[in-house]
Order: structure tokens, then sequence, then C-alpha cells
């Protein structure tokens, strides 16, 4: 992985904008989001510091890898109307991603946030390390690795995101959730702020970069005034709602959603962690429904991943990811009722498709359907590693 650290205060980034601006903040959701300045939910953070001080923030945009030029560029296709309009673009990448966004938007003001220091990896231990810096950092190359707090300390940089230079302050309401009151975000979503406030609710196809389409029903909640069960991750919260997430007809609902999850994709798919936690936090240890074993060819066409349809739950994650992080549209659903599938391009082999490699599917995929080959076959011809040899140059995967 690429290492960044943050380069700029708040105070800085103020510096560089005028009250008029009109804003996107841009992100990428790989690298620099595991070394904790990107992801959904720092741009969030960013967006309510920017609008509290008044400024104009028209779109969060989640990109899968900002350092790959097409995406950045289909990106921009995707939302011409908001990109036309917009003045400023604040970027949350890597540096590699801000050369390839300032190719694309050639005529906007673009902001860098992070310094990019070379590559690395993530240690348990350490959190994200650097072992091959840059040549232009002065570092030498480190078997142990660089930790963030060390580049932070040896190059005067930011050890957090922005909020520790300044406390957002959203606007917040009070719920009730089990029985408790509960402060919230106003207007956010309400398996979102469950989350945040350590209420762990089972969701499979939900993911707060993704957005919400309700298939998987496991985030069903019970709310006052409203009938019957209710996904979470599709509701907004309300002043005073009441909320009940958990008792014996949620939990029997949830529990049967599981056991018939299993049924359909075989023992393999206790494989997953999350389905593994809730089997073990649900006390599952026989299935009751008994359901033929779905015998779908493995397709290992990629160059990078392997798609094995036995073990999908059409979350449809991997979808979302593809359309909207990525902007290749690769993965979709075909056929309809009982008989839906994902598939590649028009049913074509993986490997036959426009896929940009940039992983996106893989790493949303809650049950391992979509998996990366070994690592080593991936950084053959992949774009980081000769962004790195040569990082003033713009790198195209052809
Ligand atoms: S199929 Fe997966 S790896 Fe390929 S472009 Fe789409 S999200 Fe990225
Ligand atoms: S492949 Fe994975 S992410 Fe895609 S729909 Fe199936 S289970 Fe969900
Ligand atoms: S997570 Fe809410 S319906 Fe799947």
């Amino acid at each position: 992985m690429i290492i960044s650290v943050r380069s700029l205060s708040y105070d800085e980034l103020k510096r560089n904008l005028s009250p008029d601006d009109k804003i996107v903040i841009w992100s990428c959701d790989t690298c620099v989001k595991h070394c904790g300045i990107a992801g959904m939910e720092k741009m969030s953070v960013l967006e309510d510091l920017l609008k509290e001080d008044g400024y104009t923030v028209l779109k969060k945009e989640l990109v899968s890898e900002s350092c790959q030029i097409n995406l950045a560029k289909k990106h921009k296709k995707a939302h011409e109307d908001i990109f036309n309009d917009a003045t400023t673009i604040i970027l949350l990448t890597c540096e590699i991603g801000y050369q390839c966004v300032k190719t694309v938007f050639p005529k906007k003001k673009v902001i860098g946030t992070a310094k990019t220091f070379g590559s690395g990896n993530f240690s348990n231990k350490k959190g994200p390390i650097l072992t091959s810096p840059l040549p232009t950092t002065g570092l030498a190359p480190e078997t142990e690795g660089y930790t963030l707090n060390k580049l932070v300390e040896t190059f005067n940089l930011y050890p957090k995101f922005f909020d520790a230079d300044k406390q957002p302050n959203p606007e917040k309401i009070t719920i009730t959730v089990d029985g408790k009151p509960l402060e919230v975000k106003k207007d956010a979503n309400l398996l979102d702020e469950l989350s945040a406030n350590r209420i762990r609710i089972p969701h499979l196809c939900y993911d707060s970069s993704l957005g919400s389409i309700g298939a998987c029903r496991m985030c069903l909640v019970k709310i006052e005034g409203k009938r019957g069960l209710i996904p979470s991750c599709c509701t907004q919260i309300e002043e005073g709602m009441i909320v009940t997430t958990d008792d014996e007809e949620i939990t029997s609902l949830r529990k049967s959603i599981l056991q018939m999850i299993i049924a359909e994709c075989g023992d393999e798919i206790q494989q997953s962690r999350d389905i593994r936690y809730w089997m073990r936090r649900y006390k599952i240890t026989e299935n009751r429904f008994k359901l033929p074993k779905k015998n779908e060819t493995v397709d290992d066409s990629n160059e990078v991943l392997v798609k094995d349809p036995n073990r999908c739950i059409l979350c449809g994650r991997c979808v979302r990811a593809c359309a909207n992080l990525s902007g290749q549209k690769v993965i979709n659903f075909a056929r309809r009722g009982s008989n839906t599938v994902t598939i590649t391009g028009l049913n074509d082999p993986f490997g036959s498709t426009d896929c940009a490699h940039c992983l996106a599917c893989a790493h949303y995929c809650p049950t391992n359907a979509i998996t990366p080959k070994s690592i080593s076959k991936k950084i053959s011809g992949y774009p980081f590693w000769t962004m790195i040899t040569y990082p003033k140059k713009i790198v195209t995967k052809t």
C-alpha cells in the first residue's frame, strides 16, 4: 500500500479557500483510507467542518482508486453538471491521486491534503508502516518500517484527521433506542448512527460508502408508529423516534434470514467474518432449511480477482462499488426473482470485461464471493508500482 500523511492543517486548508467557492470533496477509498486520512466517514467530517464555517460543499465523491486516471475521468463524466459548477476540489488522496485529478480537472482549484512517502504495508500492531520510502523523502529503506507517528514527528505533519484541529459540531437531536435516550446527528442514517454509538446491528447489503438498497433485511428494527419491521439502513433519523433494535421477533427473523443464506450458499460462506459473527451471536449451530446447494462455475479469468457465484448472497455491494466507486459498471444484476444472479459485462468472462483491477468489489463483498488472487500476481502490471517508480508521470493501466 501507499503510505501518506496529512500535510495541511485545517487553517491552511481554509486559507486556500474563498467564501464563494463551490467545493467537491474527493476521496480515495484505498491506501489513504487505511492511513486514516480519507474515506466516506472522513469526507463527512470535513464536510461538517466546512459547512459549519459557511462554505458550500456540492458533493462528496468517493473513488475506488484515484491514481487510475481512467477512473478519475469516469467520475468526472458521471457527474459532469456538478463538476462544471464546482470551483474547487479538495482531495483526500495520495500525491499520485493528486496528479491524476489535477490532470482531469486542469482548470479547477485542486487542493491536495496529503504528503506521500512511498510504499509499505499494514502491521496489526503498528498500523500502516512505510518500508520503501521514495528517494525524494531522504529516508533510508527500513525493513522494520517507519510508523505514521514517526513520519509525523520527522516531517512536522499532522497525526490525525482535520477534526483533531477543530471538533465539528453537527446539529444533534434525541431519539429513544431500546428504552434509553440517545443523542444522534439530525437527518443522519439510522443504521450509521446506531453503529457510531456501538449498537451493533447486522447488515449485509449496506455500507455507508455505498448507500442502501434494503436487500438483505438483516438490519430490520421496530419504530414506534410505523407498521411492521423497518430496514434501519434505509431510514433517516427523525426527532423523537422510538426504536427497538432487538427483541424476540427481530432475533427470530434475523436468524431465519441467516439460516436461509447459509442453506443456499453452503458451508463455505461461514468463512465470512460477518456471517460467523452473527451465527455465534444468534447461537446458530444447525440449519432448519435444507436447500439444494448452488453449483455455479467459478470465474478465474480475471487477472487479479476470482468470482465464485456459489457464495454470492446478491447483496449488490459489488454492483454499487463498481458503478459508484470505480465508475466502470462491470458487475450487474441479471435475470429476475429467484433466478437473479450477478454477471460481469454482458455475461462475459470477468477477464474480458473493462475491469480496472481496483479491487473495490472484493473489498466490499461480505461473503468472499469475489476475492483477490495472490498479491504477487496483482503487483505485476499494477499502476501503483509504476507510479512510485515514476512519481512525476501519469500512469494509465491498459
Ligand atoms: S469489477 Fe471490481 S475490480 Fe473491476 S473495476 Fe469493478 S470494482 Fe474495480
Ligand atoms: S458477489 Fe459479493 S458483493 Fe457481489 S452481490 Fe454477491 S455477495 Fe454481494
Ligand atoms: S443492511 Fe439493511 S437491508 Fe441489508
